[in-house]
């Protein structure tokens, strides 16, 4: 069972001679399942996920997984440990354009020093699983933006991640394509993962065990069961 938790996480940007609270001191424990992020467009949902990845530093605060306090970790090491830890699945697919969509999903465990029969073998395992087998060998410019959504998935979930942060992962997709990205999702959950999901589909946030409501850089945890 994996634990995610903030501690008066925020962030102010510097903008022109003011400043920018993006994110206003949040402190939250992450259940297992998946929790929805929702609120306006540049309400912090993004900086909040950045956050939680270690891609950002904080203004205050700390973000605590399993224990380890992440911005407390040399870069070197926060690198490593979110190999070890954390799969991202972001908007813009981020896949390597001169890798396959087969050696796309194999790199995550290719750092993480899988042996390569080993890898090629759960790899492929993970294409089939987001519906993709006979797509292996095509690049990322081959592929639709669906199917790049979905390769960029069955990476995030190659080292069977703790958790698993999504930044709008069905905003580009049709409904039939998203609810599978969705499914996806749904697994790790089942089995004790933390997933963190941003989304603006009302029907998306439905589906999930928490949800978080951002405006103006507040957060607000929604109260359990009760769905707007
Ligand atoms: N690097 C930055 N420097 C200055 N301001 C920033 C920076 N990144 C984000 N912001 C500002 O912080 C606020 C929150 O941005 P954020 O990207 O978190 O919004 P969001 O909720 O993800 O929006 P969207 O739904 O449009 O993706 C916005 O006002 C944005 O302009
Ligand atoms: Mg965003």
């Amino acid at each position: 069972m994996s634990t995610l938790h903030v501690e008066t996480l925020s962030r102010v940007y510097p903008s022109g001679e003011g400043q920018v609270t993006a994110l206003a001191p949040f402190t939250h424990t992450f259940a297992p399942g998946i929790t929805a992020v929702v609120g306006p467009s540049g309400s912090g949902k993004s900086t909040l996920l950045n956050l939680l990845a270690g891609f950002d530093t904080p203004t205050t605060g700390r973000v605590v997984v399993n224990g380890t306090d992440l911005h407390a970790l040399p870069e070197a090491g926060r690198a490593d440990f979110r190999l070890a830890h954390y799969g991202f699945v972001f908007q813009n697919h981020n896949l390597v354009s001169i890798l396959t969509a087969l050696e796309n999903v194999e790199f995550p465990l290719t750092l993480a020093g899988v042996p390569p029969r080993e890898r090629r073998d759960r790899a492929r395992a993970l294409l089939d699983r987001v519906g993709l087998g006979a797509r292996a060998s095509h690049l990322p410019s081959q592929l639709s933006g669906g199917e790049a959504q979905r390769v960029a998935l069955a990476r995030a979930l190659a080292n069977d991640p703790e958790v698993l942060l999504a930044d709008e992962p069905t905003g580009n997709l049709d409904t039939r394509t998203g609810e599978r990205v969705l499914e996806l999702l749904t697994a790790p959950a089942r089995e004790g993962r933390t997933v963190v999901l941003i989304t603006h589909d009302r029907d998306v946030a439905a589906l999930a065990d928490h949800t978080l409501r951002v405006r103006d850089g507040t957060v607000t945890a929604e109260q359990e069961g009760v769905r707007v």
